[in-house]
């Protein structure tokens, strides 16, 4: 058997370049010997965009993309279909997850500073593919047609109304109606199911090849190229194969089980995961009381919300995505990882956490007067966080880092 399978191999081989991309991007990629726990979530990333890609396809064969058959359909799917719910289960928790391991993802880079040269582009895809998935993310909840879709989303649609000039004509295009209608949910179907998707794959095939590129990052900080031996192998790397695919293994079965448990007990994990409003039909003619949009998002319509004048909440929460962008530029220090940055870095990047969680808080809350000064509060040092960067990351009393990576 092994030898017929051998023989396949051979013979594939010699058409298409298998072993040779094999072992450039796994037998032979050589990655640092200290990754720790913040190193699974690229791995999981791919996993739960699997999962997605994977329940996604059969959700859609059950799916109506009608304004009529829509929210009977997802309960068609969640009663009738055998395993329906299941499906539906696990593409709903699947973009909770998701936006849970890409969070965590981006936060090691924030940590170990692996936006900074010569991973910039790696970061620069990566934020397109936070951006697409934010847009995938949005689409897709207007689907089930339940009450928190349909609001949700004539809410956001119409925020691009406060745009000067071309606001009223974008959000009319955006919808293909006046209101939010039949229209918008065939063109979000179409955009969810195959255009963004698409992208989404593409972004992510690109930021591998760009990561394979440079080679990784690591906890210390430190370029493992520097030091290689005799045969051109760096000191302190280990064959991506078969050293972390088995480490990654453990990790992503570590997080089936996590996911399984949310999947089974808790899929609407009390309203966080899906929002009791939208267990409601939507009713184009009743406004829910309390309009919020799914935690992801929220730490950014905290910000919408803090600031006073629309078109000024729009713009600020544009910002507020967008700066990620510039991370690599505004960061001014020499050292990457925290483990060998000064306090000043270690502070500011507390505060914005802090603040990150606390908007995201506070964006699920009904506005209060008390809630609209602390969403104010916790906006002014996300902002400065950024903003202030290149002159506290310049001043900081950076430690010396070590030549070689430290177990
Ligand atoms: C579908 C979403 C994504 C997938 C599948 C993905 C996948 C990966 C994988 C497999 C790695 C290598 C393993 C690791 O370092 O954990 C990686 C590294 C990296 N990713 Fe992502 N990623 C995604 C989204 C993002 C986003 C949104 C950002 C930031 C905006 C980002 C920034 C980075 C950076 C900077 C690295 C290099 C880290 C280092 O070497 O320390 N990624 N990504």
């Amino acid at each position: 058997m092994i030898k017929y399978i051998l023989a396949l191999r051979d013979w594939i081989d010699a058409r298409f370049p298998l072993i040779e991309e094999w072992n450039k991007h796994a037998g032979q990629y050589y990655a640092p010997k200290n990754f720790n726990f913040w190193y699974y979530f690229g791995v999981l990333s791919m996993v739960v965009l699997v999962i997605q890609i994977v329940t996604g396809i059969w959700l859609t064969m059950n799916y109506k993309p009608s304004a009529d058959l829509a929210f009977a359909s997802v309960e068609y799917i969640m009663r009738d279909v055998e395993w329906g719910w299941w499906i539906r289960y696990m593409h709903s928790t699947g973009a909770s997850a998701f936006f849970i391991v890409v969070y965590l993802h981006m936060y090691r880079a924030m940590l170990y500073g692996s936006y900074k040269r010569p991973r910039e582009l790696i970061w620069l895809i990566g934020m397109l593919i936070y951006f697409t998935l934010m847009g995938e993310a949005f689409f897709g909840y207007l689907l089930p047609w339940g009450q928190m879709s349909y609001w949700g989303a004539q809410v956001i649609i119409s925020l691009f109304g406060a745009l000067p000039i071309i606001g009223d004509d974008l959000s009319l295009w955006i919808r293909g109606d006046f209101v939010v209608s039949d229209v918008t949910l065939n063109r979000f179907f179409a955009l969810h199911v195959i255009a963004l998707p698409l992208v989404l794959c593409g972004l992510v095939v690109a930021h591998i090849l760009a990561l394979h590129e440079v080679g990784s990052n690591n906890p210390d900080g430190v370029e493992i190229k520097e030091h290689k031996d005799e045969n051109g192998i760096p000191l302190d790397g280990i064959p991506f194969h078969p050293y972390y695919t088995v480490k990654d293994t453990v990790g992503v079965v570590i997080f089936l089980i996590l996911f399984a448990a949310v999947v089974f007990f808790w899929p609407e994990m009390n309203g966080y995961f899906i929002e009791h409003a939208n267990f409601v039909p939507a009713d184009p003619l009743k406004t829910p009381e309390h309009i919020a949009p799914v935690w992801y998002f929220t730490p950014f319509y905290a910000i919408l919300r803090a600031v006073p004048s629309q078109l000024g909440g729009v713009i600020a929460m544009g910002l507020a995505t967008v700066l990620f962008c510039f991370l690599p530029w505004l960061d001014r220090s020499k050292v990457k990882s925290i483990r060998y940055r000064g306090m000043n870095y270690k502070l500011a990047l507390t505060a914005f956490t802090i603040s990150f969680i606390g908007l995201g808080w506070l964006g699920m809350q009904a506005p209060t007067p008390l809630f609209t000064w602390m969403a104010r509060g916790f906006s002014f040092v996300y902002f400065m966080f950024f903003l202030l960067m290149p002159l506290y990351t310049s001043i900081d009393n950076d430690k010396p880092v070590p030549d070689r990576v430290r177990f």
